[in-house]
């Protein structure tokens, strides 16, 4: 699934240093199959040129005298009502102030006062302009109308000073763009816990004992259940992947930490995906010094099993009922089948994902995965290698029938 496919963006373009950001931004969506509408006001223009927006978009890229041009009298109107979503990307002090009062005295302007869809504003300006009461109050009349602020971002700005006021980079807008368009999916109200990655299970201040997870499935999960309108806690061990925008994310290290995280927000929780490789053993001491080598010939650490946090769930969804589905892996290196049903019934699940772990494409690590589902009610579908994310879209197809069917 790709959410952008088709999609038309309006994007303002306003006079801040910035707009030349909002060409990668441009470019960014187009190639995802977005149809992008640019409008630059005169101020913007002075920046950056139509032409190189519409090098990118492969569209026009509309100016402020095309307001007034002929036989296009009702361009504001067509470019104000027929988008998915809509984003002022630079948005100045002065553009945010126009539309705090309903004020549309140029194309981008009467065009937002026109739009019927989600507004996602970026503000970009210096730190004073920002601080000042005028400019706060404007937003905050902005965000009060359903309007989303996105940033600004704290760093160097373009006056040499640093502060408050960066409008947010490319790349972050474009996933505030996918959270706008996935708003009405069909997991629209849902929500979603899912873990990721591997935990770690500390020996000394050290070292650790932890598995080769990379919390790739996890994420995947956390932003298909995004794309598809679902809110999303994800609660990841440590990792060094990109955080899917929306999603509040849980740090956690070890399974303890892990399990007392998901029986938190269980409560609220319609469906729990445990994509964690949740570690079964932690040192039975921990030790608050760092071993030394000296002091051992044969070091023998004697370790104990950590909770088993899926059947703490199935405790818990006996007692209170949430979440209504919960989803679990299942990591193997032989008999598979077997290994994942006895799972499936031991953890009281309503879908269960094996893979073998043991395949160099599949399990740790690597963007592919061979997954096997298996559901409660003895339904089985073998899905052949395919992308992380696209498995996820798949395991995200059978939580949306077992939610309808529930
Ligand atoms: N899991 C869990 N708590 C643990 C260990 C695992 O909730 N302490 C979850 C995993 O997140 C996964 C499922 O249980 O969804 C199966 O995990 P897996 O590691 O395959 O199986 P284990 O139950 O740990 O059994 P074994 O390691 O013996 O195969």
């Amino acid at each position: 699934m790709n959410i952008f496919q088709g999609k038309r963006v309006v994007l303002g373009v306003t006079g801040s240093i910035a707009a030349y950001k909002s060409v990668t931004l441009s470019s960014r969506l187009t190639q995802k199959g977005a149809l992008v509408d640019v409008i630059l006001t005169d101020a913007a223009a002075k920046l950056v040129n139509a032409i190189t927006f519409e090098s990118v978009t492969g569209r026009r890229a509309y100016r402020e005298k095309d307001l007034w041009e002929g036989g296009e009298h009702v361009l504001h109107i067509e470019l104000g009502e027929e988008n998915d979503v809509f984003m002022v990307a630079p948005a100045t002090a002065n553009t945010i102030a126009k539309m705090a009062q309903g004020i549309a005295d140029n194309l981008l302007t009467v065009c937002a006062l026109a739009s019927r869809t989600p507004l996602l504003v970026s503000p970009a300006m210096d730190g004073g302009m920002y601080a000042n009461p005028a400019t706060q109050e404007n937003l905050r009349i902005l965000e009060q109308r359903g309007m989303r602020i996105l940033g600004p971002a704290e760093g160097h700005l373009a006056s040499g000073l640093a502060g408050k006021g960066r409008m947010l980079e490319p790349m972050e807008l474009l996933g505030h763009l996918r959270l706008a368009l996935a708003r009405e999916g069909p997991l629209s109200g849902k929500k979603f816990v899912v873990t990721a990655g591997g935990t770690q299970e500390p020996i000394d201040p050290v070292r650790v004992i932890t598995n080769r997870s990379s919390g790739k499935q996890g994420y995947a999960l956390a932003r298909a259940a995004l794309d598809l309108g679902a809110d999303v806690d994800l609660i990841s061990g440590p990792s060094a992947l990109e955080v899917p925008v929306g999603a509040n994310v849980h740090d956690v290290s070890t399974a303890e930490e892990m399990e007392r995280a998901v029986l938190n927000l269980l409560p609220e929780a319609d469906v729990l995906i445990m994509a964690a490789a949740v570690a079964d053993y932690q040192p039975a001491k921990r030790v608050s010094s760092k071993i030394k080598k000296e002091e051992h010939d044969m070091l023998q650490i004697s370790l104990k099993p950590t909770p088993d946090i899926l059947h703490a769930v199935a405790e818990h969804k006996s007692r209170s009922g949430a979440p209504e589905i919960s989803v679990g892996f299942a990591a193997e290196t032989d008999h598979l089948k077997e290994n994942a049903e006895d799972k499936l019934t031991a953890k009281n699940l309503d879908l269960i994902a094996a893979n073998d772990v043991s395949e160099p494409d599949a399990g740790f690590d690597v963007d592919t995965n061979r997954v096997l589902l298996l559901w409660k009610d003895g339904r089985l579908e073998e899905l052949p290698l395919m992308k992380k994310s696209e498995v996820a879209f798949r395991i995200m197809d059978a939580v949306i029938e077992l939610l309808e069917a529930s």
